[in-house]
């Protein structure tokens, strides 16, 4: 399907792991057509910079709109894939009145993507969906047949939308895939993810905060390999299929910041505070589906990752006031 150049559309274009698959389907000869609304879940100027090397290729063009306002059937056509990526996310504040947001981001935006997609039919929809559907998993490494069961109104919206998805496909012949990121990490991460504010507290000599004991494990997966099995999901023999995007290891977060320290060199004070609702206790990917279906292997070790998120947090950080997230 991308074996050759095509016209696809990335929603979410302008995020963190958007901007990054943007710029893979550029260097692979295709025209990229970004929606991003440019939301303001953190800096909007964050989102710019993230598209700074998308933004000055001749085939990347960018629509901000929100996708629920905006006439997606315009967007989409001429297209043979769209990359749905676009969403609000984020586990801890997806409680209280911010809910809204995740049902308009979330829930109401892919299903008018959807409607568009019954006008404008394209060879494959891939969605990206997230671990958090599962919940506390019964089982280690989790397959993508467990019961989801979301402990998070986040998760419950990822999981929504990934039945949306669905029941189009299955209604309307919509070819639809949802794949399921583990944790993903890497330069640009959102700034309110975990790594991200480790390296933020680092650098500004403050304490360290965590959420609970540190010895919950997270399967952490590195975006440029994020980005290869949602470009390889595209092609794959995978319409109606879920598939675990993870890592390939899982680790505890109190390992995670030993290696921090190793590579910085630094030693933060690290200060626990309660766990946070709707965070579950382990996440782990059973990655088989991936590696037999779309021939994908992650291939960036964590310390590697570790260090060139690292690297690219002292090269921006710098230029950037510190600005928490609601
Ligand atoms: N980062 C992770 O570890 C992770 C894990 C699992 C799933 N996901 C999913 O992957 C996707 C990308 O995540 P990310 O970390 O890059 O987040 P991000 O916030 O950096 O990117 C999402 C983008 O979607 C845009 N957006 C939100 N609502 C929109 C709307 N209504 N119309 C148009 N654009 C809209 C935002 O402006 C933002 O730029 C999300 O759907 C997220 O739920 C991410």
């Amino acid at each position: 399907m991308l074996d050759s150049p095509s016209r696809v559309v990335v929603t979410g274009a302008a995020g963190f792991i958007g901007s990054h698959l943007c710029e893979r389907l550029l260097a692979d000869g295709h025209q990229v057509a970004g929606v991003d609304s440019l939301s303001d879940y953190y800096e909007r100027e964050r989102k710019y910079e993230n598209l700074e090397v998308a933004r000055a290729h001749a085939n990347f063009t960018l629509e901000e709109s929100d996708m629920v306002e905006t006439d997606l059937a315009r967007v989409v056509r001429g297209a043979s894939v769209v990359f749905h990526l676009a969403g609000q996310p984020g586990v801890r504040p997806s409680w209280g009145s911010h809910f809204d947001r995740y049902v308009h981001d979330n829930i109401v935006a892919t299903q008018r993507l959807l409607e568009a997609l019954r006008e404008v039919p394209v060879q494959r929809l891939v969605f990206a969906s997230s671990s958090s559907v599962y919940g506390n998993a019964e089982m280690f490494p989790t397959k993508e047949t467990a019961l989801p069961r979301p402990v998070s109104p986040y998760g419950m919206t990822k999981l929504a939308a990934e039945h949306l998805a669905f029941v189009y496909m299955r209604n309307f012949g919509i070819p639809a895939t949802s794949i399921r990121y583990f944790t993903v990490y890497g330069p640009r991460q959102r700034p309110d993810m975990a790594f991200h504010r480790f390296m933020e507290a680092l650098v500004d000599e403050q304490e360290i905060e965590i959420y609970g004991d540190g010895e919950q494990t997270r399967e952490f997966t590195y975006v440029s390999d994020a980005v290869d099995g949602t470009v390889k999901a595209a092609s794959a023999d995978v319409v109606g299929q879920i598939v675990n995007l993870g890592g390939g290891s899982r680790v505890t977060v109190n390992r995670v910041l030993d290696t921090l320290e190793d590579i910085s060199r630094m030693k933060p004070r690290r200060r626990y505070l309660p766990a946070a609702p709707g965070d579950p206790r382990h996440t782990g990917a059973s990655i088989n589906v991936a590696r037999e279906k779309l021939e994908w292997e992650p291939r960036v070790s964590l310390r590697d990752g570790l260090t060139k998120q690292w690297e690219w947090f002292l090269a921006t950080s710098a230029k950037r006031p510190r600005v928490t997230p609601t």
